[in-house]
């Protein structure tokens, strides 16, 4: 199966494409400063909800990276009102980028196409200009599982601020999804994948779509709602 087809499908309907809200995600207006003439550098864009809030109000420059075109057909749909927005269908990996040239470097649920979160932070960081903004989303422990459990579970916010100031920018702010946040946002790619399945009883994908459908819900109820949490990390970076 095609995993950036699973995902289509998965979050065909929804643009925000990670557990934080659009009230909440606002909050990152103020926490990043936004505002005309920034630069901003979007990792693992999707379909750029957030950047293309911003480009609509000001008159930013956008950049977004994703290697899913269905995503990116979506955030290209309608030029912003006052910003320019660009999009390139590429892995984050290898992109070219030139060190400190960016005000803000975004990457929410997807630092893994970068590889873990501390080289993540140390790409993200050398994009940004000193004094910019560093913005990591990612899943964060919550509570220590009381017997070893054998996923291999992220780090909890304490060690992620450590991560992000090592990485020489001070966290100014943190946004965390609720229980409910997580569990609206997992409900949707469930709810999504069975549709699409109703819908598309022979297609060749049926089961596997249907099988990793079950197996990421399962995920969902029996570590991440006990255990993990997802938080943003907002960083100034030095300088
Ligand atoms: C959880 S989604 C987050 C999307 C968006 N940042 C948001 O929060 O709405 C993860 C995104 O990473 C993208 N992605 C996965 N691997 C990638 C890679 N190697 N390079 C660039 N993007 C990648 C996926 O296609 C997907 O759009």
């Amino acid at each position: 199966m095609d995993q950036l087809n699973y995902w289509a499908i998965a979050e065909r309907d929804i643009e925000i494409q990670n557990p934080i809200t659009d009230r909440k995600l606002r909050l990152l207006d103020d926490y990043c400063d936004i505002r005309d003439g920034l630069s901003v550098l979007d990792i693992g864009c999707g379909k750029a909800w957030l950047m293309r809030q911003w480009a609509d109000k000001h008159a930013i420059e956008g950049v977004g990276i994703d290697i899913n075109p269905r995503f990116l057909e979506v955030a290209r749909r309608k030029p912003p009102a006052r910003g320019h927005l660009t999009f390139h269908n590429a892995s984050a990996k290898g992109f070219p980028i030139s060190p400190a040239s960016y005000d803000i470097v975004l990457c929410l649920g997807a630092s893994f196409a970068i590889g873990e979160v501390p080289q993540a932070l140390e790409w993200m960081a050398a994009a940004t200009k000193p004094g910019g903004s560093v913005v990591l989303g990612d899943m964060v422990l919550r509570h220590h599982p009381e017997v070893p459990k054998g996923d291999i579970l992220p780090p909890d916010t304490v060690s992620m601020m450590g991560v992000v100031e090592r990485h020489g920018a001070e966290v100014s702010a943190t946004i965390s999804a609720s229980e409910a946040d997580f569990e609206r946002y997992v409900s949707h790619h469930r709810h999504a994948t069975l549709t699409w399945a109703r819908e598309n009883p022979k297609h060749p994908d049926h089961a596997e779509v249907l099988s990793k459908s079950r197996r990421d819900w399962m995920y969902y109820q029996r570590t991440i709602r006990p255990l993990l949490g997802w938080t943003i990390f907002v960083g100034r970076k030095n300088g």
